[in-house]
């Protein structure tokens, strides 16, 4: 049975509308989306090479520092540029309690359970 670890990403109403938030997730970075009011989140990790993605200056996608590769903040998949057609980035299942937003973190079984 995996492990799974909860870690923090925000505090509720934390991530304004259209904004992100960078967050430690494991050995990797998360990058937590407001997407019209629902926190979306996604391994910080582009699909061509594995570099980091940010806003993009209008805030209409996010884009690679790497080499510019366009993702659509709501769905992460891969929308302009070398990221190829039909990758996104990676989802982060997240979960809200207590006035926090969380980040599940799966491990894979316990080898010394
Ligand atoms: S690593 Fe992102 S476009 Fe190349």
């Amino acid at each position: 049975m995996p492990l799974q670890r909860k870690v923090v990403v925000a505090k509720t109403g934390e991530i304004l509308l259209g904004r992100t938030k960078l967050f430690a997730y494991g050995t990797n970075q998360g990058i937590a989306y407001n997407d019209g009011g629902v926190i979306k989140a996604y391994v910080n990790r582009c699909t061509h090479m594995g570099g980091p993605v940010e806003l993009s200056r209008d805030g209409t996608s996010f884009r690679c520092r790497w080499h510019e590769a366009d993702f659509a903040p709501a769905t992460g998949e891969a929308i302009e540029g070398q990221a190829p057609r039909g990758t996104r980035l990676q989802p982060i299942v997240l979960e809200e309690a207590d006035g926090q937003i969380y980040a599940i973190l799966e491990f894979p079984d316990d080898p010394f359970a």
